[in-house]
Parts: structure tokens; C-alpha cells; sequence
């Protein structure tokens, strides 16, 4: 009988098994964007782990906006998801919508960066530390004059990242200026912009921490247009690591966050 079964190339309806169980063997994910590198590997390690343990991974974008997120949020609870991983967009009250996940008895995870009033569970990365030590790294290296680029300081990654900056810069008791720290959206455009405003400085900075790899990919445009070489005139470092970092010129060094 068992033979027939699978001669006939039987699968299982998952829908009706869902209903059944009322749960499915969906693990649901919203990232913000899969065309930013960094997060390819993300989603495809918390693939590995779910098909591993029978379980399938569909994945949705927020864009960062709050009501894209909220429309994810509202249509996936409808799957009935053996689990939620979500990076949130830092807007709207994600920690309400959990609690109704959970009281459906699906377990929700926010990674990479928390919500406001989050107090569910997380898996991040010591971003501050891992920022403090790029930038205490750049000051040994005889840079008086360092400037950050951040992410956008509504997301708790980047005002860690930027905590562990300033960190480094009051250890070494240096003097750093408030237009010596430039906030800007995480990618190549954004560095570009930033890096434009900080190499028309006085004194021009010598050594950049950026808030990511996509930021300081938009820095090493700017690099040349004024002029300068890198790392001859200016040190840069990145954040995240990407594959790509080795294949710009020069290499981009950066805090890797697989520790
Ligand atoms: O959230 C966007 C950024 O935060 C990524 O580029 C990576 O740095 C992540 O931790």
C-alpha cells in the first residue's frame, strides 16, 4: 500500500494538514529589503535551519515602511506560521502585533535590530563593541580626526553603532565636532552623500567609520571625485563584512558580525 503511495508521488496537502494541527510548517519571515547584500545570507542561514527541521520558509519586504509591515503582518497570521522572524521597521507598534502571534501560540523573534518597548526575544550582534573597536582600531592607527557615517538613529543597530564611535573618541579624549557625525539612510547613496559633505570639512577627516558596508561602498565613490585616495588620505571601515568587500579597490575592511 505504502509502495502505491509513493509510486503515485503522493505529497500531503499542507493546507489541510494547517487545519487540522491549526498550525502550519511555515516559518514566516519580513526582512526589509533582499536587494540590500547583507541580508541574502541571513535569510538563506534561517532557511538552512528551518528546512533542516521540516519547516518552510516564506519571505516577505517591508521597505522599512510600517504599513507595508503591518499588511505582511495582518495576512501572514492568516497562514497560521509555526513562527515569525522579523526585522522590523522601527515604526508602529510591533510589540502589540507579537502578542497577538503569540496568544495564537506562534512564537515571534526580532533580529538584527529591536523594535521600541520590545521585550520579546532577539538575535542581535554587539554592534556597539563591534563599532568601538573599528574606530579605537582607525584611532591607534594615528587618525586625530575621525567622522562617522551612521545608519538612520531611529534603528537601534545604528545608534549602537554610533555609541560605540563615540565611545572609542572619548577614550582617546579627542574633540570631535557634531558635523563630524553624519546620519543617512543604510546604502550606497546615502555614503556617497555624507562622505561629499565630510571631505569639504576643515580639517578634512582622515579615517571614516561607516554604518555599513552599502555606506561605505557610497564613501569610496566619493573618495576619488575629491580628489583623495584610499586608504593614502583617508582610512575606511565598514560594517557587516559583505563577500563584495574583496572585490572593491582597495578591499574594503569591515566589523565582521559572524564574530
Ligand atoms: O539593517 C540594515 C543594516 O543593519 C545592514 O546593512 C546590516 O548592517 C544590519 O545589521
Amino acid at each position: 500500500m505504502l509502495e502505491a503511495v509513493k509510486a503515485a508521488g503522493y505529497q500531503p496537502n499542507q493546507l489541510a494538514r494547517g487545519l487540522r494541527r491549526d498550525k502550519t510548517n511555515m516559518i514566516a519571515m519580513i526582512i526589509p529589503d533582499i536587494t540590500n547584500p547583507f541580508f541574502p545570507a541571513v535569510v538563506r542561514g534561517a532557511e538552512d535551519i528551518a528546512f533542516s527541521n521540516g519547516y518552510r520558509l516564506i519571505l516577505c519586504n517591508s521597505d522599512n515602511h510600517h504599513s507595508k509591515e503591518l499588511a505582511h503582518l495582518n495576512e501572514l497570521r492568516t497562514y497560521v506560521p509555526a513562527g515569525l522572524i522579523v526585522i522590523p521597521s522601527n515604526f508602529g507598534d510591533l510589540a502589540a502585533q507579537a502578542e497577538v502571534y503569540r496568544r495564537a501560540g506562534t512564537g515571534v523573534v526580532c533580529i538584527d535590530r529591536l523594535p521600541t518597548n520590545w521585550n520579546g526575544d532577539t538575535v542581535t550582534t554587539d554592534n556597539e563593541n563591534g563599532a568601538y573597536k573599528a574606530t579605537r582600531y582607525l584611532i591607534q592607527l594615528g587618525h586625530r580626526t575621525p567622522a562617522a557615517i551612521t545608519g538612520p538613529l531611529h534603528f537601534t543597530n545604528a545608534r549602537d553603532r554610533l555609541n560605540g564611535f563615540k565611545r572609542a573618541v572619548r577614550e582617546a579624549t579627542l574633540n570631535i565636532a557634531p558635523e563630524y557625525v553624519q546620519e543617512t539612510t543604510f546604502d550606497k547613496r546615502g555614503g556617497y552623500s555624507k562622505a561629499v559633505n565630510l571631505l569639504r570639512l576643515i580639517p578634512r577627516p582622515t579615517a571614516i567609520p561607516a554604518g555599513n558596508d552599502m555606506i561605505a561602498l557610497g564613501v569610496l565613490l566619493a573618495i576619488p571625485e575629491a580628489g583623495l585616495r584610499c586608504p593614502k588620505n583617508i582610512s575606511l571601515m565598514g560594517f557587516d563584512d559583505l563577500d563584495l568587500d574583496e572585490t572593491t579597490n582597495p578591499a574594503l575592511s569591515s566589523v565582521s558580525q559572524s564574530g
